[in-house]
Parts: structure tokens; sequence; C-alpha cells
């Protein structure tokens, strides 16, 4: 039995269906526990990572946990594990823990994740992944209401990865003895530039998109109106803006681990262009 957590969100749902359709069993924790769009078979359950309490009996019979970092539970969740017998914990964590800056919000949240994953006696392995290719879902307002898209950070390249390719890294240290004690970083294939994203969605939706870049003032000003706390909004600027994060290098690792090339942005725009209509 495998615990995936997040598992209605952009990776977990992925790594849900991957471990179901190999034929493993799965119980998919949210604080919703809503079945609606998962496999037949996977169990749902209802726990909150910040009250482990919630989680506890969920751990009953598993053998490896998919954990998401950053909740005030974690290391309680993780002592938990190892007294019910569970033998490995995959944490999804990101590309900026490498730069090992305590100070920065998100490098920070993320680091005290892997120190907690190390901590617990599991075997553990570190997913690290860039930026995620559904952040351009961010854009899918703009993009219903015309062809100029509006884009923070217009000089940031960046390897963004298909979360279905993350899960399958995820799947593949869940399953297997080889990634424990490992930190895998992993990118998508291409350095890409805002713009070029924008462009490639305009080609998936058969549209001519054209991004406009915001000046830093404004993006700090949108960020901070959709609720983003000041800390995590500083902690991007300082990877983008300052330069401290390059995800701008596609590195190996997805093929290295499933056998397969890591899916490119157009595949990702042609599966999703519906978000954007
Ligand atoms: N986006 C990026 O570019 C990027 C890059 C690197 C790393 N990351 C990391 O990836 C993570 C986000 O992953 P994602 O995009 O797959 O997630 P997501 O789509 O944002 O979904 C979050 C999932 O967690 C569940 N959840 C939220 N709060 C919870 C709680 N208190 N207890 C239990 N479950 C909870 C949600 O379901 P309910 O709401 O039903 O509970 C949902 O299943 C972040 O931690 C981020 O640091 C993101």
């Amino acid at each position: 039995m495998f615990l995936v957590t997040g598992a209605t969100g952009n990776v977990g749902a992925e790594l849900v269906r991957a471990l179901a359709e190999s034929g493993e069993r799965v119980r998919a924790v949210s604080r919703s526990g809503r079945r609606e769009g998962l496999p037949p078979g996977v169990e749902a359950v209802a726990g909150d990572l910040n009250r482990p309490e919630s989680v506890r009996d969920a751990l009953d019979g598993v053998r490896g946990l998919f954990l998401m970092p950053g909740y005030e539970g974690q290391r309680q969740i993780l002592a938990d594990a190892r007294a019910a017998a569970v033998r490995r914990v995959v944490l999804l964590s990101g590309l900026s823990a490498g730069t090992g800056d305590r100070d920065n919000a998100v490098a920070g949240y993320l680091l005290a994740a892997e120190d907690a994953v190390r901590g617990s006696g599991l075997d553990w392995t570190c997913v690290r992944p860039t930026s995620f290719m559904t952040n351009a879902l961010r854009l899918a307002d703009q993009i219903r209401e015309g062809d100029t898209v509006r884009v923070p950070f217009p000089d940031a390249r960046t390897t963004d990865i298909d979360p279905y390719d993350i899960a399958q890294v995820a799947q593949r240290a869940l399953l297997s003895d080889e990634f424990a004690g490992r930190v895998l970083e992993v990118t998508g294939p291409e350095a890409l530039l805002p713009a070029d994203r924008v462009r490639i969605l305009g080609e998936a939706l058969g549209r001519n998109l054209h991004a406009v870049g915001l000046g830093h003032e404004e993006a700090r000003a949108e960020m901070e109106a959709t609720g983003m706390p000041k800390p995590y909004v500083d902690a991007f600027f300082a990877f983008f803006v300052d330069g401290t994060l390059d995800e701008s290098v596609a590195l190996p690792t997805v093929e290295q681990v499933t056998g397969r090339p890591p899916r490119t942005f157009a595949q990702w725009a042609r599966d999703h262009a519906d978000a954007f209509r």
C-alpha cells in the first residue's frame, strides 16, 4: 500500500494514477478526502497535514509515503510513519533547496522538509523539481480575454517540468531501493522564456498570442494581490530577479530514472489547451 499526500494536486494526482495503473494499492490523502477523479480501487482519505493525528490511521499497512513539503505536522507524521513500519518516504521538494539559503522563505521551508525526511529513520528520497508547467494555468483568464498576455519575470529562462514527469520519478523512487538516500533534481527538456511559453500556448490554441513583460513593481503588486505572503514574493524576486536560482539548465535525471525524455511544453500545452478556452 502507498500513501500519497497532495493527492488531488498537480503531482499527487499523476502519482496516484501512475501507481494504480501499475497495479499498486493506493490511499489518496487530501483535506477534502475527495474521491471524484480518482482511479477505481484507490482509497480516498481525508487528512490535514497540519494535524498529524488526522493522518495517523491512514499510515496503517503503508509501505511507501509520498509527502508534500512545508506542513506543520511533517515531523510528527514521519515519526508516526516510522512507528507504523512504513519503509520509505519520497518528498516533493524543489530545485531552490539546492541554494541552501535558509533565509529565503521558499528554499527555507523546502530545506526544513528535507531535514525532516533525512532525520526520519525511513529510507528517503528528495525530488527537487524546477518550476511546474502547470504554473501557466495562472495565465488562463488573460488568455480567454485577449491575445496580449502580461507575464512576470520576463527575462527568467526556466526548464519547466510537467508534473506528470515528477510523478513518474516519484513512482520509481517509491517502488525501488535504488534511489534511497538520493536527491533527484528534475527538469523539463528545454529552457524557455515566459514569452516562448505564451507563443507555444498560442500555437496549441490556434491563436497568435504574445507576451508583455510586467515591470518589477507591477509583478510584485499582482503577486501580493493573489494573497501570496510577502516573504514568498520576496523569495521569488530573489530567485528570478536577483538570480539566486538558476533553472535554465536542462538536466538528464528524468530520462535516467524513467528511461524516457521529459515531456515538452508543447506537449503539455496541447494536452491542456481546453483549460485556456
Ligand atoms: N509550482 C511550482 O513551480 C513548484 C516548483 C517546485 C516545487 N513546488 C512545490 O510543489 C508543491 C505543490 O505541489 P502541487 O502543485 O502538486 O500541489 P497543488 O496542485 O497545489 O495541490 C495541493 C494538494 O495538497 C492538498 N493539501 C493542501 N493543503 C493540505 C493540508 N493542509 N493537508 C493535506 N493536504 C493538503 C490539496 O488538496 P486539498 O486542498 O483538498 O487538501 C492538493 O491535493 C508546493 O509545496 C511547492 O513548494 C512547486
